[in-house]
């Protein structure tokens, strides 16, 4: 690939999981598809667009493996003319709410990798709940923070508490520097709200609380 990735994308096509055929819903330029075309994650892959203009962009970009037959494009809402045979779908950079319209007015495929922008939390419930293992549940930075994970239907599942839930299973377990820096940021966010409002606002405080308390468990051995 010639093309330098942004590190958003370059921890997405990381985690893009070897399938037979794959979907990217949602492709705009098609860097994802590129990336797992090039390094032979997939034998074809759909990508697909609501908007033509999107879509255009990436059928250029992958115009050798349209011609090969190995990249299909589809414009349309979601999953709405993608095979449900496929083995592996991405879904990035689109609102958490949205990307579960389009997997609840789909379907849901064996191996799932996600990068919601926003309602992480209800994501990651609606995979716990449709028997999803979630395999890598993290935060990083490019800029700003962003959340990816990656799920399969029936893998060996971990063990999501509450707090999991809210904050992502491998910042808790495992947490990065990138992660750690937005416990910070928040605390400061959630402190600055409550000095503004004057007075108590009890669903920043549990937040302030709970991001006090990573904070605190993290550097209890420093
Ligand atoms: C911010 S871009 C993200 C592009 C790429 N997935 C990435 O992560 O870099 C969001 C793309 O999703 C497309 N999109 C938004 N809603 C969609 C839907 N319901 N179905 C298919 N595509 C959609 C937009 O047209 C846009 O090209």
């Amino acid at each position: 690939m010639k093309t330098k990735l942004t590190r958003r994308l370059a921890v997405l096509c990381s985690l893009i999981p070897a399938a037979d055929t794959l979907a990217d819903v949602g492709c705009d330029h098609g860097y994802c598809t590129l990336y797992a075309l090039e390094k032979g994650l997939c034998r074809k892959a759909y990508i697909s667009d609501i908007s033509a203009l999107s879509l255009h962009k990436a059928e250029k970009l992958l115009s050798r493996y349209m011609a090969e037959g190995k990249a299909e494009s589809v414009c349309c809402a979601g999953l709405e003319k993608i095979p449900p045979s496929v083995g592996a779908v991405i879904i990035a950079g689109m609102g958490g709410e949205e990307i579960l319209s389009i997997l609840r007015e789909g379907f849901l495929p064996p191996k799932l990798l996600l990068q919601p922008m926003q309602n992480t939390p209800k994501v990651r419930a609606f995979l716990l709940e449709n028997g999803y293992a979630i395999e890598r549940d993290f935060t990083f930075r490019d800029g700003k923070y962003y959340d990816v994970i990656y799920a399969e239907k029936g893998g060996a599942a971990r063990k999501y508490d509450a707090r999991s839930l809210e904050f992502g299973y491998d910042n808790l377990h495992f947490p990065s520097e990138d992660f750690m820096r937005k416990v910070e940021e928040d605390i400061a966010k959630c402190r600055a709200r409550l000095e503004r409002a004057g007075k108590s606002v009890p669903a920043v405080e549990e937040r302030l609380r709970a991001l006090t308390e990573i904070r605190n468990e993290n550097t209890r051995d420093i």
